[in-house]
């Protein structure tokens, strides 16, 4: 017992563990987050309705989104933003590894009368011959991927950038990890059964790591017939930070912002939004 409970306690290398595909593609879970995505009542997997109209206004106008204006949307998730943006004329294509959420988008799509390439797909391994005018990654996505995977994004979103385009998203601000404690608790059916349909214990441990500036809520869900981990990374960012990530990988950060939603920049703002281009 002593020897679980110091395994669970444990606090690993940062980015050691990459289990995003549980959080977003096991059978249960994914359910919830699909229910999550489509709630008004909650921010937990996609912003609320009213913001996502906002920033794909904000986006419109700011990139003058209209027929022919060819986007990707990485992380499309149900393709809340990915829909809107094919309503204002754009070629879209929104690639996702949750098939629960894809098969949602493609059929919002079909019904609306909508063309819009969805990929069931992980982006670290998206590849394509083409060009877009705007990539999209929305929710703090580059946030949970480790320093490795977020070189690997950003090289690939250079590589689909035409020469005039625009990469669009949002981190968090050191603000979200100034903000978060480190913590150790547990329940039964920890968050009301999220985590699975069988009983289960969970364990929810925060980790804080000062100087790489980054927050690890692991979750321990331990069933009858089996034991799962769940690692969700968050790296924070200054302006500064963020700015030399981008720049390492050949693009150049021209404008930020507190949300995608134009929001100008404000220093207290748990999330920063950046708009950039090829160096
Ligand atoms: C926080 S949600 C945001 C969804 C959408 N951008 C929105 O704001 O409504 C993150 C999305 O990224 C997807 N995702 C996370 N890691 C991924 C990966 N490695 N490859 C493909 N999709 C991934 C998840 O399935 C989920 O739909």
């Amino acid at each position: 017992m002593y020897d679980v409970l110091q395994k669970i306690n444990t606090r690993p290398r940062p980015f050691e563990f990459y289990t995003a595909e549980i959080l977003w593609t096991d059978e249960h879970i994914s359910r919830q987050m699909l229910a999550f995505h489509l709630s008004d009542d909650t921010d937990l997997a996609s912003r609320k309705k009213a913001f996502i109209d906002k920033s794909v206004e904000w986006m419109t106008t700011r990139f003058d989104i209209g027929k022919n204006t060819r986007i990707a949307d990485f992380g499309c998730g149900p393709g809340l933003y990915s829909t809107r943006l094919a309503e204002k004329g754009a070629e879209v294509t929104g690639i996702d590894f949750s098939e629960r959420s894809i098969d949602y988008a493609r059929k919002a799509a079909e019904e609306k009368q909508l063309n819009i390439d969805y990929i069931h797909q992980d982006y670290l391994e998206f590849k394509s011959d083409r060009k877009f005018d705007l990539i999209t990654m929305i929710y703090c996505d580059l946030c949970p991927l480790s320093p490795w995977q977020r070189k690997v994004m950003l090289g690939k979103f250079r590589d689909l950038l035409d020469d005039e385009g625009f990469v669009v998203l949002d981190v968090c601000s050191l603000n979200t990890f100034n903000q978060k404690n480190e913590t150790a608790t547990y329940g039964r059916k920890l968050l009301d059964g999220f985590w699975s349909s069988e009983d289960y214990y969970g364990f929810l441990n925060t980790f804080k790591y000062e100087e790489e500036k980054v927050i690890l809520d692991k979750y321990t869900i331990i069933e009858k017939s089996r034991t799962r981990e769940i690692y969700n990374w968050i790296q924070c960012f200054s302006r500064e930070s963020i700015r030399k990530e981008f720049e390492g990988s050949g693009l150049q950060i021209i404008e930020f912002y507190s949300d995608v939603a134009g929001t100008p920049y404000r220093d207290d703002s748990t999330e920063i939004a950046i708009v950039a281009k090829k160096a």
